[in-house]
């Protein structure tokens, strides 16, 4: 069974959702950029201090940053991981892919999660995060458009992605990406 997987989509459409029932149910390591980030945070830690302005605005985090996160968490795991919320532009999936040549663990998956913007600025308003504000999220969706969609011509062209439509109740969706995914 698979254990190497990717989660892409915009803001809202439910990445860390159905990461948590796919990881959970596989018993994989699930690594959520934007959640290690919050608990940086969160810590108050120099690194948190350096995220927190760029994270409340919306913008993306630096690579060098997100990725020295994320190259110490793979190389102290040892199993499958899904990773969500990460790439999250091209420099970013290069260095990605430069690293897992190195751990000799290529992804497998990577689901992207599809949905209509009018539902995403709904799920969002309503959850109420620190960057759950109207003009935070479109910032959001615009840096997601700009910066991460060209990723899925990336993996397009790799033979990697499994598209699912995120509409409908958390149990319909994963029972989408569960059928997309051997
Ligand atoms: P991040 O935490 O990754 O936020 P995001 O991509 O904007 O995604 P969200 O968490 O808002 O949405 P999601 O798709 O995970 O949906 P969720 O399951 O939560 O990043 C935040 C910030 O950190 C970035 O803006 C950036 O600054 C920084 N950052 C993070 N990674 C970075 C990186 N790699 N490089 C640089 N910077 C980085 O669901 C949303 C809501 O909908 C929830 O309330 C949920 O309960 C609800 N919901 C989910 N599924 C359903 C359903 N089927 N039906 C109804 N409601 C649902």
């Amino acid at each position: 069974m698979s254990d190497r997987f990717l989660f892409l989509g915009p803001p809202g459409a439910g990445k860390g959702t159905q990461a948590q029932v796919l990881a959970a149910d596989r018993g994989l390591l699930h690594l959520s950029t934007g959640e290690l980030l919050r608990a940086e945070v969160q810590a108050g830690t120099e690194l948190g201090a350096e995220a927190q302005s760029v994270m409340a605005r919306g913008e993306l985090v630096s690579d060098a940053l997100v990725l020295a996160i994320v190259r110490a968490r793979l190389l102290s795991h040892d199993g499958g991981w899904l990773l969500d919320g990460f790439p999250r532009n091209l420099a970013q999936a290069e260095a990605l892919s430069q690293l897992l040549q190195e751990l000799n663990q290529p992804i497998e998956h990577v689901v992207l999660l599809q949905l209509d913007d009018g539902i995403l600025l709904q799920r969002l308003l309503s959850r109420g995060r620190d960057d759950d504000n109207e003009a935070v999220i479109r910032n959001r969706l615009e840096v997601y458009r700009e910066q991460t969609e060209p990723l899925i011509a990336f993996y397009r062209q790799l033979g990697l992605i499994r598209e699912v439509e995120a509409e409908g109740d958390v149990q319909a969706v994963a029972g989408r990406i569960s059928s997309v995914v051997s």
